[in-house]
């Protein structure tokens, strides 16, 4: 692992970033329908897979949204968010949130919707995101916190490239609760001297 670096400056990108088949592109207002959409399917209300209400109402969808985008200027808990489209269509078939941290570090959370899982969206958009924060944000390292038993996104991680590091607690704030989640991290590659 290289030195420490100082904070990790988020910029968005100037064009989706394109991934065989598939667009990550920031979110925008044709989203909102299909936010409500979600929200009225059980799974999003079982497995967060977007972070929504369930049922999620127009004015809800919308408030979320204004959330995802401006992630990218630091003003949202969810972070910077990328909706992933097909690329000839333009269904929206997934999200990726990132979260910079002080000490070079990049977590990213994903989701694929229900329809699409099982065709390895999640692990190519998982690579392309770390590849882009390694390569455009300088990070040092992706991490993942994985809740036990999502074998999925276990399944997702190892498949990515990322290695199994443990178990990290984390402290809810303002509370005495504690939660463990699974820790997997991706290096970045080494660069040339
Ligand atoms: C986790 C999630 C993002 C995976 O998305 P996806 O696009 O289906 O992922 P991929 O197709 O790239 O890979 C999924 C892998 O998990 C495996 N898998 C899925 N369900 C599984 C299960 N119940 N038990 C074991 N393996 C399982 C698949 O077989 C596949 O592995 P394989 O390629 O070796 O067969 C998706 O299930 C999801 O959105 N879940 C809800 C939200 C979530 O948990 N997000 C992760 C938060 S860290």
């Amino acid at each position: 692992m290289g030195e420490q670096q100082d904070a990790i400056t988020l910029a968005p990108p100037t064009e989706p970033l394109a991934l065989d088949g598939f667009i990550l592109r920031l979110p925008n207002n044709d989203d909102i329908d299909l936010l409500v959409g979600f929200g009225d399917d059980p799974d999003a209300a079982e497995t967060l897979w977007v972070p929504i209400p369930s049922p999620c109402s127009r004015a809800e969808a919308e408030e979320r949204l204004r959330e995802f985008i401006d992630g990218w200027s630091g003003r949202s808990t969810f972070g910077p968010t990328f909706v992933v489209a097909d690329a000839a269509s333009g269904e929206f078939v997934g999200v990726v949130f990132i979260r910079a941290r002080s000490d070079a570090a990049v977590e990213i959370a994903y989701g694929t919707a229900p329809h699409h899982r099982g065709r390895g969206i999640a692990t190519r958009v998982l690579r392309r995101v770390s590849n882009w924060c390694f390569e455009q944000l300088h990070a040092e390292r992706v991490e993942l916190l994985i809740s036990k038993g999502n074998i999925a996104s276990c399944r997702v991680a190892v498949k990515a490239g990322f290695e199994f590091c443990g178990i990290r607690r984390t402290l809810v704030p303002g509370t005495a609760e504690e939660y463990d989640d699974l820790l997997y991290i991706l290096q970045a590659p080494s660069r040339p001297a």
